[in-house]
């Protein structure tokens, strides 16, 4: 596949004007992501708008989160945030040419990734996630469809828009609401009423939705979802995470997971925040740190390349 050419500088001055659609990339509950083709250099980016406006611009926490955990290889970047007809926020994001994580399961037609290559996923998403608490945000909505990969192999962490930031202008630490975010992937406590935690919680709520993911990822299903598709009712979610046993790649026959990779679950999926692994001691698992680096990151791109001829 052809890859799009690199921004011939930094502060090119993006204006949304200079932008033209090339097709739509997805919608979700906060606003539509287009392909957009710089008219001047021919660079693609990603432009997500907004559907509606901020009442002031400090309150948009989406582009405070952007801005803070600029700089990581496995944090989508953010070039511009731009305003649109209506004052919304528009954001400038590197297109990734391959979707999210949650397409490629799709192109997948159901089949999960294997340890291999989900070694390498897990190492990236981790060192992203590792970056972004280390930038005082909690992302709080972890999961397939919100990891984006490219051609080169590449999965960088997106869609930080139910994100919060974990300390304030004088560093205190703020406590956030964590009962935002997909149902599926919350941790028990975020079903609480009037869910709130401090910055230890938040990022534990994190390493939950991670542990779910690459159930998904491993499974090629979300471990909350029937065989069948239908999706339960929040009720019967609740009660599956709050009251169940967390979900184990143990638990299903067809795929037969290596005893590292159960570790590795288990320990993102203990019920108590406090007793759950935190995202240092997950790059040491033997999983992510054991794992044959240049193999891993083979077997990860050609599976990514394969789903897209
Ligand atoms: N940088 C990007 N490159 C390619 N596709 C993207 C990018 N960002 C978002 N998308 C697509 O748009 C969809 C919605 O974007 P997302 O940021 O997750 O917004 P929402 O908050 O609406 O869920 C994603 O699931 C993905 O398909
Ligand atoms: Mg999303």
């Amino acid at each position: 596949m052809k890859q799009a050419p690199a921004l011939p500088a930094d502060d090119v001055d993006l204006r949304l004007s200079d932008l033209e659609q090339v097709c739509h990339l997805g919608e979700g509950t906060c606003g539509v992501v287009t392909k957009v083709r710089h008219r001047g250099t021919g660079t693609e980016f990603a432009l997500k708008t907004s559907y509606y406006a901020h009442p002031n611009r400090a309150m948009d926490e989406e582009a405070e989160a952007l801005r803070r955990c600029a700089g990581s290889p496995h944090v989508v970047r953010c070039h511009a945030v731009l305003s649109g007809a209506g004052g919304e926020p528009a954001y400038v994001l590197e297109f990734m040419d391959a979707g999210t994580l949650g397409d490629l399961l799709g192109r997948r037609g159901g089949r999960g990734i294997p340890e291999c290559a989900l070694a390498e996923v897990a190492a990236r998403c981790l060192q992203g996630l590792a970056h972004v608490h280390s930038r005082g945000v909690a992302h709080l909505d972890l999961r397939p469809d919100n990891l984006l990969v490219n051609s080169r192999g590449d999965i960088k962490i997106g869609d930080f828009s139910v994100s919060r930031i974990l300390h304030g202008r004088a560093d205190e630490r703020r406590k956030v609401s964590i009962s935002v975010g997909s149902p599926m992937y919350l941790s028990p406590e975020r079903f609480e009423p009037d869910a709130h935690a401090g910055p230890r919680g938040a990022i534990a709520a994190d390493v939950w939705a991670f542990g779910v993911t690459v159930l998904e990822l491993f499974l090629g299903r979300c471990p909350f979802l029937p065989p069948d598709g239908v999706r339960p009712s929040y009720v019967k979610l609740r009660q599956a995470i709050c009251d169940g046993e967390p979900p184990s790649p143990a638990d299903y026959a067809c795929v037969a997971a290596s005893p590292e990779l159960r570790g590795f679950v288990a320990a993102c999926l203990q019920k108590d925040p406090r007793r759950r692994a935190t995202v240092a001691q997950l790059l040491a698992h033997p999983i992510v740190a054991q794992r044959h680096v240049e193999e891993s990151r083979r077997a990860l791109r050609q599976l990514i390349v394969d789903t897209l001829e």
